[in-house]
């Protein structure tokens, strides 16, 4: 039976953005400016998504298309006989652990879409909008019933397969997405205030740039472009032979950017707007931001348009991680779609469990001293995805042969490839020392 694969390069486009495009550029990248100094942040950010970022994506197109499988088939084809198939059981391990604790926080936005329906931030004060936060996610079941929900809708995506499932849905949620993010821009950016917000962005002040904070940058970056551990690769291998693989990537990388910038001039102008602190950290879209809804003018309608979109954002992410998992079992261990879709769902929703529980009932039960949500996050970000990166450069920069490697991405000399040297040059040297830079810098070792 023939592979399935996307349809239409528009739909693989919005596939790739999907994946990137997610809680990282709405939920994290506004926080992590906010308390790394702001302007500063997004240059150093911005480095990394262009330098390293495009040359990482680019090797992971390579090795899926070329593999033409998920991340372990892919491996095992291109270089039988060797255990770079290894790093491919890495991949799945990482889709379900980062899944696990991101359909938490997807989750939280599901009932905070509700909430805004239900004109829940309507007059409460700000203590209180905190306590509405805090007694939710605590709450012993609530979160777990959104959370469970959210996986279930990502196993009906997926079930239905890679046309009729994934491209179809990114097809409208993601155009829909731009649309909502900037009717939200043209509202904050109109506020009396706002100027503030654009300055603290884009103004940098290199003296609250720290090495940590430079840290933050390359790790963020590899997040959002959904970077080092698969997925990218998984999309890639449904990518058609004629499709220029260069072109693709630009366009992913530069939309991925854009919306992270967008959803940081939305919300900073309105947070400095309303004098609330900018470097509120991960509370500031669910306690921040309903405040300040509130005092907005028709703030009701913003609140109900900024959750969708960070629903529609979470949504087309998780099911490209959810399809690494499903694509190894169909191909490797050759399970019918719709069971492998069951079987991964409930694992990684059973997973989820333990980490939306750990807000609540579960808050005492730590590993290493952290709680399930946040060592399964500081697991992926800090060294499952970087490690990733390190090998999948490795792999496509010494392992694999250049001509290959040229053929793949020149998509059989079709559309030459100006900079290969240049991008040779950083697969094989920059990339790999940069990433473990960030590696040794989150293990402490620069403290
Ligand atoms: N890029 C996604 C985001 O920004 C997260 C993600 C990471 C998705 C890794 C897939 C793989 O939210």
């Amino acid at each position: 039976m023939a592979r399935e694969g996307f349809g239409s390069r528009f739909g693989a486009i919005m596939a790739l953005a999907g994946s990137a495009v997610g809680l990282g550029n709405i939920w994290k990248f506004p926080y992590e400016a906010g308390s790394n100094g702001g302007g500063a942040f997004m240059l150093v950010y911005l480095f990394f998504v262009f330098v390293i970022g495009i040359p990482v994506m680019l090797s992971e197109f390579v090795i899926g298309r070329r593999g033409q499988r998920n991340p372990f088939g892919s491996f095992k084809t291109l270089t039988p006989g060797t255990r770079w198939f290894w790093f491919g059981g890495l991949s799945i391990f990482a889709a379900a652990i980062i899944l696990s604790y991101y359909g938490t926080v997807a989750g939280w936005t599901l009932e905070y879409v509700a909430y805004a329906i239900g004109d829940t931030f309507h007059g409460r004060s700000s203590e209180d909008i905190g306590l509405l936060f805090s007694d939710f996610v605590s709450n012993s079941y609530k979160p777990l019933l959104w959370q469970v929900g959210f996986m279930v809708l990502c196993g009906i995506i997926i079930m239905s397969g890679v046309k009729n499932g994934i491209e179809r849905c990114v097809k409208t949620m993601m155009p829909a997405l731009f649309v909502l993010i900037l009717l939200l821009d043209i509202r904050a950016c109109t506020l009396d205030g706002a100027a503030e917000g654009l300055k603290f962005l884009f103004v940098p002040d290199f003296s609250k740039l720290t090495f940590n904070s430079v840290l933050n940058a390359l790790g963020q970056s590899f997040f959002s472009l959904s970077l080092g551990m698969g997925a990218l690769m998984t999309y890639a291998s449904y990518i058609s032979r004629n499709e220029n693989l260069t072109s693709i990537s630009v366009r992913v990388v530069v939309a991925d950017t854009f919306v992270s910038i967008l959803a940081g001039m939305a919300i900073l102008p309105a947070v400095f707007a309303f004098g609330v602190d900018p470097s509120a950290g991960p509370n500031l879209v669910y306690i921040t931001l309903p405040q300040v809804f509130d005092a907005m003018p028709l703030g009701y309608v913003w609140g109900i348009v900024f959750f969708v979109l960070l629903t529609f954002a979470a949504l087309t992410s998780a099911i490209s991680l959810l399809e690494v998992c499903v694509a190894y079992l169909t191909e490797e261990l050759k399970f019918k779609r719709l069971s492998a879709t069951a079987l991964s769902t409930g694992v990684i929703a059973a997973l989820g469990v333990l980490c939306t529980l750990s807000f609540g009932p579960m808050r005492d039960f730590t590993i290493f001293g952290r709680t399930f949500f946040d060592a399964f996050d500081a697991l992926s970000s800090n060294i499952v995805l970087p490690v990733g990166g390190i090998f999948i450069c490795l792999f496509v920069g010494w392992k694999m042969k250049t001509m290959s490697v040229y053929s793949e991405l020149s998509s059989g000399g079709r559309y030459p490839m100006g900079m290969f040297r240049i991008f040779m040059f950083i697969v094989k040297y920059v990339a790999p020392a940069a990433i473990l830079l960030i590696l040794l810098g989150a293990i402490g070792i620069f403290k």
